[in-house]
């Protein structure tokens, strides 16, 4: 199908929080967690980001598996929770995450209109290859590209240009998506047109509502805004 004047020329997803729900791996064991589940859920993502800003930031590197062990390390010790077993069972989920029930449709349907679909992703490429074919969504994406050959995390700019790289394009002609609020910004600061996805009402930070192309609900939106 050829694709009007004026399209992206791709549409670029984040993967963790915006197609993958980062929570879904404690939702799995929730009963084991008890009442600390979601609140162990929250420090282990917090933890895995603020290590991946803070290694960017002194110029160090470990791979995205290993800070999502340390984080749950460190936010199973904060809840004071010593069962290796357990341990063992979230990592395990957490290579396996449900994908948000709006992600195959609307990458069906960008494809299905001609657009071509990817992943920009701090992710290290093994845990991103394993996390996609689990969640189905391997067949519907062009490409699922990894910081992990820059050793450095998103938000920094050489990051996003993986993405204008692989599609021989300006960063004006990537739509970018994603729920994460710095990651968007770092998007649009590099000069993609972001879309920023709020599933649930949040208050705007880092000045998206004037940065981002459009800020949407669901990803079943983008269809109608993109092919
Ligand atoms: C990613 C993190 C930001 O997928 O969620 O890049």
């Amino acid at each position: 199908m050829s694709v009007p004047a004026g399209s992206p020329a791709a549409v670029v997803f984040d993967a963790y929080g915006t197609l993958l729900d980062v929570h879904a791996a404690v939702a799995r064991h929730a009963g084991r967690l008890g009442a600390q589940a979601s609140a162990v859920s929250a420090l282990w993502r917090a933890k895995q980001l603020e290590q991946s800003w803070i290694l960017s930031a002194t110029g160090d590197y470990a791979d995205f598996a290993t800070l999502t062990r340390r984080a749950l390390d460190i936010a199973l010790a904060a809840h004071g929770i010593a069962d290796d077993a357990l341990r063992d069972d979230l990592l395990g989920a957490y290579r396996r995450l449900d994908a948000f029930p709006d992600a195959a449709p609307a990458l069906a349907a960008l494809r299905g209109a001609g657009l071509a679909t990817a992943i920009l992703s701090n992710g290290e490429p093994a845990m991103l290859e394993e996390a996609v074919a689990a969640a189905g969504l391997d067949p519907l994406l062009d490409a699922v590209l990894s910081v992990h050959p820059l050793r450095r995390y998103k938000p920094a700019p050489e990051v996003y240009a993986l993405a204008t790289t692989r599609f021989g394009c300006a960063p004006e002609r990537i739509a970018f998506v994603s729920a994460n609020a710095w990651d968007a910004f770092g998007a649009a600061r590099f000069g993609f047109r972001v879309h920023w996805l709020t599933r649930a009402p949040v208050p705007v930070e880092y000045g998206l509502d004037r940065l981002a192309r459009a800020r949407i609900a669901t990803l079943a939106e983008l269809p109608g805004l993109l092919a």
